[in-house]
């Protein structure tokens, strides 16, 4: 904002207000347009256990289209396995141990039968965010006007089918429809879960969600689990040193800290005989 527009301090702080009002109720919201409510992403940084599950989700599920180049197999020693695990388990095909995540399918064949190549997914974590991924994998519906026979309410007319729905058994697109958008709202938030709040002609307001419909191999709370095992393995390997980074920037202000203990005491002592 430029400062020099603001006249008197009664109008800034109206500006402020306003700005605080748009940040409450977020952008999309404001504008009146879609507003996409997920569920958040049950995943923790320092569960290894998960981690490994993840990274064995993501190898058996996700490698065969995507490729995961700034990867290396042998960096997955931080996350608690051994050489000889991750040889035995995790790589499929002829690759060795300090190769990157790549993947078999030629782009020009991918592109060809999605119609868009399958991103590399090495830090999508950082560009989409833990949050958006999770509600990716539960945001597939069945949808028969699409290619793959599958949509989704995270990313519309996604080119990627429902790889899971073995697991996650098959869903259904629900809508219901409310006359405000307070209403509407309310239910999104009542649904507890991913929600899509969107307007629609004459004025009113839907409320998109996404219902089980065949069960899969898994319940829906182990669906979760393996989806939050996923995220929790991309989001590592969007950023491998990040516990590194966070243990060091503990340390560091814990230093700091007992620094400023000793350098206060030396001002004290200097200036004992002014004060
Ligand atoms: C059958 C091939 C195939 C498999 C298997 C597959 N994907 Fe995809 N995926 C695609 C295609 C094609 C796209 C591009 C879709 C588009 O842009 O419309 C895509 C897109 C994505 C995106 C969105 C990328 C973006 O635009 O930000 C994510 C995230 C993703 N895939 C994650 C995964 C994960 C995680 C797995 C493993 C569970 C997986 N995919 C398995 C084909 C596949």
């Amino acid at each position: 904002m430029d400062m020099k527009t603001v006249r008197s301090p009664r109008a800034a702080a109206a500006i402020l207000a306003a700005a605080a009002v748009l940040a409450a109720s977020g952008p999309a919201a404001a504008a009146g347009g879609p507003d996409l409510r997920f569920e958040r992403a049950p995943v923790h940084r320092l569960d290894d256990a998960s981690l490994q599950r993840g990274a064995r989700n993501f190898v058996n599920y996700c490698l065969n289209c995507h490729s995961a180049k700034y990867m290396r197999f042998n960096r997955l020693t931080d996350i608690g396995l051994t050489e000889d695990q991750i040889r035995d388990n995790l790589i499929l095909g002829d690759a060795k141990l300090g190769d990157v995540m790549n993947v078999a399918m030629r782009p020009a064949d991918a592109k060809a039968w999605f119609g868009v190549p399958p991103p590399d997914l090495s830090v999508e974590s950082r560009v989409r965010g833990r949050d958006w991924l999770y509600n990716y994998f539960l945001g597939f519906y069945r949808d028969p006007a699409s290619a793959t026979g599958w949509n989704n309410l995270v990313f519309p007319n996604v080119g990627m089918p429902h790889v899971l729905w073995t697991l996650s058994g098959t869903t259904r697109l629900v809508t219901a429809e409310f006359a405000d958008h307070q209403s509407a709202v309310g239910a999104a938030i009542a649904s507890k879960g991913l929600a899509l709040v969107e307007p629609i002609p004459g004025g009113r307001f839907a409320v998109r969600t996404v219902a089980a419909d065949v069960p899969g191999s898994m319940t829906p709370v182990e669906y979760r689990g393996f989806v939050a095992d996923l995220v929790n393995y991309m989001e590592y390997m969007g950023e491998p040193v990040r516990n590194k980074r966070i243990n060091l920037g503990i340390v560091v202000l814990m230093f700091l800290g007992v620094l400023f203990f000793f350098a206060y005491w030396l001002k004290r002592e200097y200036w004992k005989d002014v004060h």
